[in-house]
C-alpha cells in the first residue's frame, strides 16, 4: 500500500516556547499560527518537526533541544518522546507536581472562581515516580515483519505498539517482564490472537489478564500456567466480556486471593478487571487526607458516591455511625458489600445506580447525612450537584481526576451555599499529564 503522503514539510525547524499546556505540551508561534510541541519546556529553544498540521494549530515534536531549561531532566524511559504512555518524564518530577498543582488553580480560578493559587493549596501528596502503577493495560501485537510479539503501550504518534523492553513506570516486578511476556506469547499457537493484557497487582499478589480471542491449545495452557509458576504471577484469561474472566493458574481461587491492605486494618478483594486506584501509595495517603479533613464522628451518617469497591467507604465506616455506598457497577457494589462483610463492618450498605440519572425515588436519597465524598470518572459529576444542593450536607470532600470538571462542579456547589475551604493535588499519576485531585467544602450557615 502506498504510504500517504505528508501534507507537510519533515525539516527541522528551530523554535523558542513560550508557555506549556495542560497537557504538558510546550507552545509555540510560527508565522503568527500556534504550535504545540511534544517533548519541550517554557524558556526552551528547540528543533521541532511537524507530526501534525490543523486549520488553526500544527503539532510538533522536539529532536534536538538547543537551550534547555533548568527544569529539564533526562527522562527515565528509553521510549519517551514513542510512547504515549508518559508525557513529561523531561520535567523534574518536582516540577511536574508544580505544574499540576498550577492547573488546579488556573482552573478553579477561570471556571469556578476560586483562588487556590498554589500557595494556598494543601501540600501535594507525593508519590515515588518509578515503579508507581500497580493498574494499567498493556497492548499486544504480532508482528509478523519482525517476527516478534510486541507488548507495552501505544505509540504517541501512530497506531503501533511501542517495541519496548521495560516501562519504568509499572511497577517492577511486571515492568521488567515485558520481554518474556513477548516470548511467552510468541510461543503459543494463539500468538495473533492476545489484544491486550490487563495487570492488577495487590499488596501480595500480581495478576495478569491476558483477552483470548480464540481458545487456547493444552500446549498453550500449559505454557500459560509455566510461566505464571516461574515468575510467581497469577495468569487468568478472558475470553469474552470482563465477568468471563477466570482463574487458571493451579491455586486456590479464594474470593481474597487478589486484594489490597489499607490503613494496616483492612482487606480489599478485588477481580483483575476491577477499577483499583493506579497508584497504592497515593491511596493511602489520599484515603487519610480525606478522613483528615472529613473529621467524621461516631454518631454521623456518611453518603460515598461513586465509591466502587468501597475504597473510601470502608475508611469511612471505620469512623462513623454509618456509610452508604453509590456506585454504577453490579460487580463493584457486590464486592463492595464482600470487603464490608469481610472487615466485620456492619454498618454500610451499597446500592447500584447510574449516577448521570434521576435519583428523586431513590431510597439513599431520602436520608440525611453530616458528610459526603464524591469521587466520579472523568466527566465529574454535575448531575449529581443539584442532589448534593437538596441533601445540604455540612461537608463535601471531591476527589476528582479531572481539573476542568472539578472546577465545574464545585462552582455549582457554591451556588448551593458552600465554601470551598481546602484544595490540593495529589501525584497519582507521575509522567503522565493526569491531574489527580482534592477539594473539601463546608456549608456556609
Ligand atoms: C474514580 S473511580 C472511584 C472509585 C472509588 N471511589 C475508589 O476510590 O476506588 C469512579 C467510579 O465511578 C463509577 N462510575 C462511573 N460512571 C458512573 C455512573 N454514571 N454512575 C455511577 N457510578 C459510575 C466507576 O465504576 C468507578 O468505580
Amino acid at each position: 500500500m502506498a504510504k500517504r503522503k505528508q501534507k507537510f514539510s519533515q525539516e527541522p525547524f528551530e523554535v523558542a516556547i513560550t508557555d506549556i499546556t495542560h497537557d504538558g505540551r510546550g507552545v509555540a508561534h510560527v508565522d503568527g499560527k500556534v504550535v504545540f510541541v511534544h517533548g519541550a519546556l517554557p524558556d526552551e529553544v528547540v528543533m521541532a518537526q511537524y507530526v501534525k498540521t490543523r486549520k488553526d494549530y500544527d503539532e510538533a515534536k522536539t529532536v534536538d533541544v538547543l537551550t534547555a531549561s533548568n527544569d529539564r531532566v533526562e527522562p527515565i524511559c528509553e521510549s519517551f518522546g514513542i510512547c504515549g504512555g508518559c508525557s513529561l518524564q523531561h520535567l523534574a518530577p518536582e516540577k511536574q507536581i508544580y505544574f499540576k498543582a498550577k492547573q488546579l488553580a488556573s482552573n478553579l480560578r477561570k471556571q469556578a472562581k476560586l483562588s487556590f493559587d498554589v500557595d494556598a493549596q494543601m501540600p501535594a501528596l507525593r508519590s515515588p515516580s518509578e515503579g508507581y502503577r500497580f493498574k494499567g493495560r498493556l497492548g499486544v501485537k504480532y508482528v509478523a515483519k519482525k517476527e516478534k510479539v510486541l507488548v507495552g503501550f501505544r505509540e504517541k504518534f501512530a497506531p503501533f505498539i511501542v517495541d519496548m523492553d521495560r516501562c519504568p513506570v509499572l511497577e517492577a516486578r511486571v515492568g521488567n517482564l515485558l520481554p518474556q511476556l513477548s516470548e511467552l506469547i510468541g510461543s503459543l499457537t494463539l500468538l495473533d490472537k492476545i489484544p491486550q493484557i490487563e495487570l492488577a497487582i495487590g499488596s501480595d499478589q500480581v495478576a495478569l489478564s491476558f483477552r483470548v480471542l480464540e481458545e487456547p491449545t493444552e500446549d498453550d495452557l500449559a505454557k500459560f500456567k509455566a510461566f505464571g509458576v516461574e515468575h510467581n504471577i497469577l495468569i487468568y484469561l478472558q475470553p469474552k466480556n470482563e465477568a468471563s474472566t477466570f482463574l487458571l493458574s493451579e491455586v486456590e481461587d479464594t474470593e481474597d486471593l487478589l486484594n489490597y491492605r489499607l490503613m494496616d486494618r483492612l482487606t480489599m478483594a478485588f477481580k483483575p478487571y476491577h477499577f483499583t486506584q493506579v497508584n497504592p501509595v497515593i491511596n493511602e495517603q489520599m484515603i487519610a487526607q480525606a478522613l483528615k479533613l472529613l473529621n467524621i464522628q461516631k454518631d454521623e451518617k456518611v453518603l460515598d458516591l461513586f465509591c466502587g469497591l468501597g475504597n473510601f467507604t470502608l475508611p469511612l465506616a471505620l469512623e462513623a455511625g454509618s456509610v452508604i455506598g453509590v456506585e454504577g457497577d453490579k460487580s463493584l457494589t457486590e464486592w463492595a458489600a464482600k470487603n464490608a462483610a469481610r472487615n466485620g463492618l456492619d454498618n454500610v450498605e451499597f446500592y447500584c445506580t447510574d449516577l448521570t440519572q434521576n435519583q428523586d425515588n431513590a431510597d439513599w436519597m431520602q436520608l440525611k447525612y453530616d458528610a459526603i465524598l464524591v469521587d466520579p470518572p472523568r466527566s465529574g459529576a454535575l448531575e449529581m450537584m443539584a442532589y448534593l444542593g437538596k441533601l445540604a450536607p455540612k461537608r463535601i470532600l471531591y476527589v476528582s481526576c479531572h481539573p476542568a470538571t472539578l472546577a465545574r462542579d464545585l462552582a455549582e456547589l457554591v451556588q448551593y451555599g458552600y465554601e470551598v475551604t481546602d484544595a490540593g493535588v495529589m501525584d497519582m499519576f507521575p509522567h503522565t499529564a493526569h491531574v489527580e485531585s482534592m477539594a473539601f467544602l463546608v456549608k456556609k450557615d
